[in-house]
This record gives C-alpha cells, sequence and structure tokens, in this order.
C-alpha cells in the first residue's frame, strides 16, 4: 500500500526526463514524499520499467539516479483513446490505494492532448470530482490562444473540482521568482519607491543560449510569444506591479495579479519578432516556418502605480547565454538631472537563473585622488549561500501539490487574460528578422526600442 501514487501521461517526453523524474527522485532521496510512494510512468511505446528508465537516462540532461527510481517506478503502457488501458490503471491503483493515499494524476503533454485525456480520466472514474487526495496537473501551455484555452477549461470544470486542478507555470516554482514579494514588501527602501515617481522602465528578460533542442513539433506551433511570454514573464510582470494583497494566501495574491493583467498594453510600434539564422534547417520545421524564437514587446501596466512605466518583454533562443532576470531602473536624482551628470540610474537586479539573487547598483566614487564615478553593484547571491541546497522549481511544485498548496500555480482568470493579451499582440505580428548573431539582434533591440538589454 502506497502514501503517494503519481501518474504521468507523456512519461516517455522531455519534460519527465529533464525536469520530473530528477525532481521526485531528488525529493525521494531527501525525504519529503513518502517511503512508501509509486509513480506510475505511462507512454505508448512499449517497455520493462529497467529499458524505460535507462531510456529515460540518455535524454535527461544530468545522469539520473536510475538505481532509487527503479524502487519507486513502474511503467506502462497506454493507449490514450483505448478505454481497457484506462481500466486496467485504476485496478493497478486499486490495488495500491488506501483510503488517505495522496493521488497526483500529471499531463505532460501538449494541451491538445488534455480534453481525450481528462474525459478518460473521467469516464474510468480514475479521478473523482471532488475528491480533494487527487489532483490533477496540467503542464503549460494552457492551450494555445483564449479560444482553445476556454475551452479545456469547462471541460475540466465538468469533471474536476478547481480545488484539484493544477496549471503549472514553474517559474513559479523558482527560487527567486517566490522571492519577489519579500522584496518588495518587506523592505521599506523598495517600498517606498515602487511606482512610477521613482521607477523609469522594467525589463524582464529571459535569455537562452539553447535551440529549440528537438521539440519542432510543439514549438513551430507555438513561438516564443506563446511558449515564454504568455506564462513566465507575464507572470513575472504581474508579480513585479501588483498592489499589496490583502493577504498572502492564494486567492488575495492571484486577485492582484489578475488585476495587473486586466490593465496590461501594449504598444504595436515598439514591437520585434525575430527568428535565429538556422532555425529553417531545424529537423522538422517547414522552410517556410514565420515562427518568432525571439520577441521584444514593450508593454504598459495602466494603473496608478505604474502608469506610463515601460515593461519591455525580452525572450528567445540561440542568444549569448542563459539568463532569466529582471531589471527595474529607477529614475534620476535631481542632481543628475540638474547639472546633467553622466551618471548611471540605479537598478535592482533580480536575478532568476542561473544563478538566483539580487543586485543593485549604485554610483560611488572611485578611490583615489580624483573625482572619478564608477558604478558598483552589492550583490547577494542566494543560490552562493545555499550551495547543494538549492531545490529546482519542480520540486517546490510537486511537494505542494502534495501538500495541497497553490499559490505557486495560476488560475483560471489569470491564463484567460494572459491569452487575450498574446491573441492581441499575435494579431500584430510581422514577418520575423533573421539574426545571425546576437550583436545583430543587440543592434535591432537597440534601433526599434532604444534601449539596451544586458
Ligand atoms: C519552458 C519552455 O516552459 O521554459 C522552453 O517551453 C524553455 O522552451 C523553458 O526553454 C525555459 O525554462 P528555464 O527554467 O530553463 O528557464
Amino acid at each position: 500500500m502506497k502514501d503517494l501514487i503519481i501518474t504521468i501521461f507523456g512519461s516517455t517526453g522531455d519534460l519527465t526526463s529533464r525536469k520530473l523524474l530528477p525532481a521526485i527522485s531528488k525529493l525521494y532521496q531527501n525525504r519529503q514524499i513518502p517511503e512508501h510512494t509509486l509513480v506510475i510512468c505511462l507512454g505508448r511505446r512499449t517497455y520493462q520499467t529497467k529499458a524505460y528508465l535507462e531510456a529515460m537516462n540518455e535524454t535527461a540532461a544530468a545522469p539520473l539516479n536510475v538505481a532509487l527510481l527503479e524502487k519507486i517506478v513502474t511503467y506502462q503502457h497506454i493507449e490514450i483513446t483505448d478505454p481497457n488501458d484506462y481500466d486496467n490503471l485504476v485496478s493497478l491503483i486499486k490495488k495500491e490505494r488506501k483510503e488517505d493515499t495522496k493521488e497526483l494524476y500529471y499531463l505532460a503533454v501538449g494541451p491538445e492532448l488534455f480534453p481525450v485525456l481528462s474525459t478518460h480520466i473521467n469516464q474510468s472514474q480514475l479521478v473523482l470530482k471532488g475528491n480533494l487526495n487527487q489532483s490533477i496537473i496540467f503542464e503549460k501551455p494552457f492551450g494555445s490562444d483564449l479560444k482553445s484555452a476556454k475551452e479545456i477549461n469547462q471541460l475540466l470544470w465538468q469533471f474536476f473540482d478547481e480545488k484539484q486542478i493544477y496549471r503549472i507555470d514553474h517559474y513559479l516554482g523558482k527560487e527567486m521568482i517566490q522571492n519577489i514579494m519579500m522584496v518588495r514588501f518587506a523592505n521599506r527602501i523598495f517600498e517606498e519607491i515602487w511606482h512610477n515617481r521613482s521607477i523609469k522602465s522594467v525589463k524582464i528578460i529571459a535569455k537562452e543560449q539553447d535551440g529549440i533542442l528537438g521539440r519542432a513539433g510543439y514549438y513551430d506551433t507555438s513561438g516564443a510569444l506563446k511558449d515564454m511570454v504568455q506564462s513566465h514573464l507575464l507572470q513575472m510582470l504581474s508579480l513585479i506591479a501588483m498592489e499589496v494583497p490583502l493577504s498572502y494566501f492564494s486567492d488575495d495574491v492571484k486577485d492582484e495579479k489578475v488585476k495587473v493583467l486586466n490593465h496590461l498594453s501594449f504598444d504595436k510600434d515598439h514591437m520585434i519578432f525575430g527568428q535565429y539564422d538556422g532555425y529553417l534547417l531545424e529537423k522538422n520545421i517547414p522552410k517556410s516556418s514565420q515562427t518568432e524564437t525571439f520577441v521584444c514587446i514593450k508593454a504598459f501596466v495602466n494603473t496608478p502605480r505604474f502608469k506610463g512605466v515601460p515593461f519591455y518583454l525580452y525572450t528567445g533562443k540561440k542568444l549569448d547565454k542563459k539568463e532569466s532576470m529582471i531589471i527595474i531602473e529607477f529614475e534620476e536624482t535631481n542632481e543628475q538631472r540638474k547639472w546633467n551628470l553622466p551618471l548611471s540610474t540605479n537598478k535592482l537586479y533580480i536575478k532568476i537563473d542561473p544563478l538566483d539573487g539580487v543586485g543593485l547598483m549604485l554610483n560611488s566614487k572611485v578611490p583615489g585622488l580624483r573625482n572619478n564615478v564608477e558604478e558598483v553593484e552589492l550583490e547577494y547571491c542566494s543560490a552562493c549561500q545555499a550551495v547543494g541546497n538549492m531545490s529546482e522549481a519542480y520540486e517546490k511544485l510537486i511537494l505542494d501539490i502534495t501538500e495541497g498548496h497553490k499559490t505557486l500555480f495560476t488560475r483560471w482568470d489569470e491564463i484567460e487574460l494572459s491569452w487575450h493579451f498574446i491573441d492581441q499582440v499575435k494579431a500584430h505580428q510581422r514577418e520575423p528578422f533573421i539574426y545571425h548573431s546576437v550583436e545583430e539582434m543587440k543592434q535591432k533591440v537597440k534601433d526599434v526600442m532604444g534601449e539596451d538589454f544586458k
């Protein structure tokens, strides 16, 4: 009998090998999840469990702890439209289930499969509406536009209680994203100046060095806008721009994030869509594809607090480095303005990946006999403090699901508003600019946005 059963649909995909299995094995190793845990990995291919784990090990980003995983994982073949396969699954789970067993059903598949899987999960009574020991988890993206997202959501609400539904945006599980509210609301020096009288611009950046890593089928229908902006970047934006919530309980925080998304607009004359040179040569990408692998949008949050402050949303593949960060740039000082001094502006860096932390850029005198000024950084590296202990986003998220905590998951209205925004941007999308080098892209951004990005 098990205390926890995690069932993964789509378990032969790269999300499972790169993120879910590493997270589960680390949680298990660190005794964060029960000793009596069973992980049922489901997929179309036929495998023995050991062979499955070895195959996953080959595609994982870092070696998997196969010996440990063998103790808790069992692989099972499934045809996702065959009711008999669901019946077999129900029998397996019934054998292992106790009255208080927690059951997680993780749909690590594209959104086009959410309806068929949810329907079978419901019809086979694998998950019963209202049973809070059973949670059903949907990987992002939740839909491919507003219309499809609405259709999926309507269906889910027929089959499951909202309390059982977890919509994943793994950025919310990252340490520094969880820290944004702390930095904002627990530090007087920031709380006092967090508005358009002091803040000049906000840059939300997620750069990647990798290309599409063999995910042509998904990526070419998605592009950077739907893959990154709709979820991760808009989540970061709403945490930066929201008002102080009534409490830090999940719904109060989400109510404030939703207000931000409700007041979002963009400048259609300041948008860049790019595609890296070589994208069309990637396996399974149509030669005429116009999918963007880079996007930069100048957006605005039209609330009294942030009216007029540009929020730049910047993300792309095949750029100079892997780096996600938020840069809050402050206005010049009065002295700086009065004397037109060639000083830098203060900037707060919220560093999300790869090295989480906070940096504050200040002007300071260069030590020595002359009165020269230089820009210096006060830096706090949270990853450095927690060497070896930093948890991965998916560890945090899986743990929270087992404990029924919903703060780090997106609520339907957040998703609805973010798709609404993306659909509007999409309507103004132009042919992508082909970037042959990072320098070329930087120059383009400078020309269009009048801004440098780190
Ligand atoms: C995923 C996107 O949601 O986030 C990927 O589908 C992207 O295309 C990834 O590479 C980036 O996440 P992270 O955690 O590596 O910054």
